[in-house]
């Protein structure tokens, strides 16, 4: 299928036929595929691409300022965990990361040391960094050990299958990093931004939150958000010695801009629609949900929705925040059997 038109959770293919869109681009188009207000925030800017770390843009100067915390930017959802991690080991001088099984955190190499589906790490498994002790996802790791400089974690398991922890969960991580002299690293970029109903599902609870996917709007964007004070690990020197060409880049940090005005307002309503979800069976929270399933088949019936599961037997849906009750009665009915 190739996608030649979207808009809202509507999207059309080549030969005209419409879907309903119950995947948001893997969560992306949190208020929807060419939001007004975002196209018209990236259209007014006056500087597409600017000098990085060495001069910013004005909207980047803006985002920063509107994001809750100081923080890094990148472009992908990897470069934020990377960024978190590299901040774990300059804080701590400690390599060691702990991180849990079934978690992914993106298929750059640092990122797939930590992700825990094999079917991601095998083929690389002679290069990745470590050492990375894992755990299952849910379960009291124990004392840390030695030298583990970080915990990284999905608040929300993403592409395991939404799946949620027990209670009480992050607050045990939090408590075995400070025995340890860990950071806590909660990797947000799916569930974040409101996709579960919160801003950020582990709350104040982590040292730095990885931010990635909806941020930007639709345009790549992530983004390391520091406990105050966590930053200064960076001061490296006068070079920044981890930055990519496009960090930061102004069009997508304008419709940040937005997603950051925008989402607070839907927290609640993202609550409300994800229990029509829960109603028919599907587990997670808010407007991440997962389910039993057949993608391939959904996509017959007119429905994108992506699998997921330590086995690919789920299917999830993460549609834009916006969907309306209607277009999810809509896309339930024709879900069903699938
Ligand atoms: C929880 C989580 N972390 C990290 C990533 C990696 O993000 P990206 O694909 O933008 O590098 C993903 C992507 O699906 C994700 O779901």
């Amino acid at each position: 299928m190739i996608w030649a038109s979207a808009r809202g959770c509507r999207v059309t293919d080549g030969e005209g036929r419409e879907y309903l869109d119950l995947s948001a681009g893997f969560g992306v188009a949190a208020l929807g595929h060419r939001n007004p207000r975002v196209m018209a925030a990236i259209g007014e800017q006056r500087v597409v691409h600017a000098l990085g770390d060495l001069a910013e843009a004005e909207a980047t100067v803006r985002l920063r300022h509107a994001l809750p915390s100081p923080a890094k930017l990148g472009l992908s959802g990897e470069d934020a965990v990377e960024i978190a991690l590299r901040t774990a080991l300059l804080a701590t001088g400690k390599p060691g990361i702990v991180a849990f099984e079934g978690a992914y955190h993106g298929t750059g190499l640092l990122a797939l040391a930590a992700t825990g589906l094999e079917r991601f790490r095998a083929p690389f498994a002679a290069w990745l960094p470590g050492p990375v002790y894992r755990f299952p996802f849910g379960e009291d790791p124990g004392p840390l050990p030695v030298d583990a400089g970080c915990v990284i974690v999905e608040p929300i398991q993403a592409r395991a299958g939404a799946r949620v922890p027990p209670d009480g969960f992050l607050d045990l991580l939090r408590k075995r990093c400070d025995k340890a002299g860990a950071l806590l690293v909660a990797d947000e970029i799916y569930c974040g931004l409101g996709r579960a109903g919160e801003m950020l599902v582990s709350g104040e609870l982590a040292d730095v939150y990885c931010l990635g996917k909806a941020l930007g709007g639709g345009l790549p964007l992530s983004a390391a958000l520091f406990r105050s004070g966590l930053e200064r690990a960076w001061e490296l020197g006068p070079e920044d010695v981890y930055t990519h060409t496009h960090s930061g880049t102004p069009l997508a940090c304008a419709a940040a801009l937005v997603v950051l005005d925008e989402v607070p307002r839907l927290l609640s309503e993202v609550k409300r629609k994800g229990e029509i979800f829960a109603r028919a069976g599907w587990q997670g929270a808010g407007l991440m949900r997962a389910r039993r399933g057949d993608a391939a088949k959904a996509l017959e019936r007119g429905v994108i929705v992506v699998p997921a599961g330590l086995g690919n037997e789920l299917i999830s849906a993460t549609p834009p925040l916006t969907i309306s009750d209607e277009e999810i009665e809509e896309a339930l009915g024709l879900l069903e059997g699938c």
